[in-house]
């Protein structure tokens, strides 16, 4: 069967319509951040945090520590697209790593696209903060930032008995193919437009604006912390 034909129709669910008010009703607000270099200390603690199930969905094995380490020492922001949802507490409890590779380094995909690059995608969300929508976020963020930069196919690889990643693939448009306990999928996106572009910026202006302030609040916090434990002086 051809793979390449299954996926042709798409889904268009990850054009400018899209709006999910699930996350207002929520604990917080999911917003989501395009992380930089200033970020690889939270990513490592985000990574780190995941247990060995988790490590084994996210990465395909059950990275050790050691391992994780290497793997976020060598994230390259400058070719790569990192996002990232911090909670009310300023901390990193999704992340999804949106890798570019040369579409022949993908044969999967390499067929389906006439661009140079593809992009492959993972996603991780901290246990605390799973079902509200932090990883569907994270997802949609990571399509609309590839059709901004002219890249039209969006793959992901995941074991075929990941039932919550499946859902998202399938609920984005993705058609599943399943092979020796693992699972491909990709999704044809549509072309950039001045509102695909608009919207992209607009989204990371809020959530750097949001990172800020939470920023600011875990700073002050830890001020008063540190202020709070310091005796007191004796007046006289
Ligand atoms: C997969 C993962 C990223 C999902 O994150 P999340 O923030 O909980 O996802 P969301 O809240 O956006 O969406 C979860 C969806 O899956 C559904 N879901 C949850 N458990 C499910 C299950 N067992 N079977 C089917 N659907 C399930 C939820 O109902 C929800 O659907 P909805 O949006 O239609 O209501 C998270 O579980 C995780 O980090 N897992 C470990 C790492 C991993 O598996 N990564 C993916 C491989 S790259």
């Amino acid at each position: 069967m051809n793979q390449i034909d299954q996926f042709a129709g798409g889904s268009d669910r990850y054009g400018l319509e899209h709006c999910d008010s699930r996350s207002e009703q929520d604990k917080f607000v999911v917003r989501v951040k395009e992380l930089s270099e200033r970020d690889r200390r939270r990513l490592l603690m985000h990574f780190l945090a995941l247990n060995d199930n988790d490590r084994y969905l996210r990465f395909g094995s059950m990275l050790s520590d050691e391992l994780i380490t290497k793997y976020v020492q060598m994230i390259n922001f400058s070719r790569d697209a990192v996002f990232g949802v911090y909670d009310n507490d300023f901390k990193l409890v999704g992340v999804g790593h949106l890798a570019f590779a040369p579409r022949d380094v993908l044969p999967i995909v390499s067929d389906a696209t006439t661009k140079e690059r593809v992009a492959e995608f993972g996603v991780s969300v901290s246990a605390s903060a799973r079902g509200i929508g932090v990883g569907s976020k994270l997802f949609e963020r990571a399509a609309i930032h590839c059709r901004n930069a002219d890249v039209d196919t969006l793959y992901i690889h995941c074991l075929a008995s990941n039932q919550t990643m499946i859902h998202i693939a399938k609920k984005a448009g993705m058609e599943i193919f399943r092979l020796h306990g693992e699972a491909d999928a990709y999704l044809k996106l549509r072309p950039a437009n001045p509102a695909s572009v608009m919207q992209e910026a607009v989204e990371e202006q809020v959530a750097s604006f949001d990172y800020a302030l939470k920023a600011n609040a875990r700073a002050a916090t830890k001020w008063l912390e540190i202020m709070s434990s310091q005796p007191k002086k004796d007046d006289d």
